[in-house]
């Protein structure tokens, strides 16, 4: 019996995860990493310690199968995206900590690329706007700030890489013959890549001054690409896909029309296109959803930076809670939000406001408000921001979403779906195997290898396990909605 191992090096933890051709999860191990918070608005984390939770987790994963590295058929990488990282081809040590994907360092980077075209001027060929959450700027503020790093990455002696890149290339021989490569999902998020031609973008390159010597090869999202070396050994590696498009995939929207929200650190939700490549006119980006066989497949997707952190800041932050499934008791215990709005603008504002320079605001206090209404507005934050990308989509594509399936650690949260029902007022569905995003991974790498012939055979392993129904009225939505968007606008030139 062979099965399919998945490592998903997410944003907070490294997971590996081993499946059976059922898609059902027969071993699993996952373990946190260090966030690392220097300053305001800059988040770190160390290269050497993802690897590190890598090999654990590889191993932790095949124990807890009770199998060998010679029961897998194959290995698929999926990643936090954007995360930047540069290192010495030598000795495969990293010049900085990793650049996260949340950092907003860049902004006046940001700022002064976009004084000369505008923040759009880079969409027509990469899909996304000039922010701070790509890593073309990541990689120019490194290449300034370490001392002698432009000058080592003219001579060739680094490599950038999003952390499958960097994952990939240790896992594959490091400095004795890593393959240097990524797939299409994850280049097509450094803002250099061009998404005609799938390749680097020989002017923004010049633009950003980076060499191009230091980027690595962008392959498809399912082939076999090379085998590991050392402790998976001859393991065959084939499959590379950013974390939201392998969730898209986990959740099977092969169709065009179909889409996915993901509740994980942020929220992405990704809507199938097809062979269209869509521009967006209403903030949201052009994104590949997958890459099997010759061209991609596209999407449109709505990005927001912090929804399952914002539970986290309750807990590390203000302390209002132990735990993070303490939240929902906490929410529950008040009937309403008490008039209290917070807008998580920790990043700036991604979808569809694109503005680094926001911040968050909590807004509508008044000597009523308790930490349980503060708990419940950190939850309605999710749902109204993914309201906000629902509506977008609806304007760039046309269409009207009929459900929404979802994802990730937040579904478990029970008054967060209803409310999320209520706010949009669609049915929210939540699939049997919510581990979507490892299980994207391991399906391209399976399909690669033969493992699973083709994608519609991927579709009988997806089944629903619950439904919620909207049950508000659309007055009180509609005015929930306006309170929220007043919120919002504090967010913005707060600093004037
Ligand atoms: O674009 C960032 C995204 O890939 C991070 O995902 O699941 O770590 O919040 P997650």
């Amino acid at each position: 019996m062979q099965y399919i191992a998945a490592l998903d090096q997410g944003t907070t933890s490294t997971r590996c995860m081993v499946f059976d051709h059922n898609g059902n999860v027969v071993g699993v191990d996952q373990r946190e990493h260090t966030q690392i918070f220097p300053q305001p608005g800059w988040v770190e984390h160390n290269p050497a310690e993802i690897w590190q939770r890598t090999q654990g987790v590889i191993a932790g994963a095949l124990a807890a199968a009770n199998i060998e590295k010679s029961d897998l058929a194959a290995l698929g990488i999926t990643n936090q995206r954007e995360t930047t990282v540069i290192w010495d081809r030598h000795t495969g040590k990293a010049i900085y900590n990793a650049l996260v994907w949340q950092d907003t360092r860049t902004d006046a980077l940001v700022r002064q690329f976009a004084a000369d075209g505008g923040q759009d001027r880079f969409r027509a060929q990469t899909g996304l706007p000039l922010a701070t959450y790509f890593s073309a700027t990541k990689i120019r503020w490194l290449l300034d700030q370490v001392e002698g790093a432009q000058a080592a990455a003219e001579a060739g002696d680094l490599l950038f890489g999003t952390i499958d890149c960097f994952v990939a290339w240790w896992l594959t021989g490091g400095p004795h013959g890593g393959l240097h490569i990524t797939d299409t999902t994850n280049a097509s998020r450094t803002l250099l890549l061009n998404l005609t031609t799938g390749d680097w973008d020989a002017e923004l390159l010049e633009i950003f001054r980076i060499p191009r010597s230091m980027l690595p090869n962008v392959r498809s999202s399912s082939e076999v690409y090379g085998t590991c070396r050392g402790q998976l050994d001859g393991v065959p590696l084939a499959g590379i896909l950013g974390d939201q498009q392998a969730a898209t995939v986990g959740q099977v929207c092969f169709e065009v029309g179909e889409a996915k929200n993901t509740y994980g650190t942020g929220n992405f939700m990704l809507l199938n296109t097809g062979e269209r490549l869509v521009q967006s006119r209403h903030g949201l980006i052009t994104t590949p959803a997958y890459h099997f066989g010759k061209q991609p497949t596209w999407a449109l997707e709505g990005s927001i930076a912090v929804t399952g952190s914002l539970v986290q800041w309750l807990r590390d932050n203000l302390g209002i809670i132990h735990s993070a499934a303490e939240v929902e008791p906490l929410a529950a215990s008040v009937a309403d939000n008490g008039g209290v709005y917070l807008v998580p603008a920790f990043s700036g504002l991604f979808a569809p406001h694109w503005r680094s320079d926001a911040r968050g605001v909590l807004v509508g206090l008044t000597r009523y408000a308790n930490k349980a209404h503060i708990a419940r507005a950190a939850l309605e934050a999710t749902a109204y921001q993914t309201r906000e990308v629902v509506s977008a989509m609806a304007q760039d594509s046309g269409v009207e979403l009929t459900a929404l399936k979802v994802d990730g650690g937040m579904v478990a949260n029970e008054l967060l779906m209803q409310f999320q029902a209520d706010i949009l007022g669609v049915p929210v569905v939540r699939p049997k195997v919510a581990e979507t995003t490892a299980l994207g991974a391991a399906y391209a790498a399976g399909l690669a290898v033969g493992y699973w012939a083709n994608p519609a055979e991927l579709r009988a392993n997806w089944s629903e396990s619950k439904r919620w129904e909207p049950q508000m009225s659309s007055d009180q939505r509609d005015s929930l909605y306006a309170q929220w968007n007043k919120a919002v606008q504090r967010t913005l030139n707060w600093q004037e």
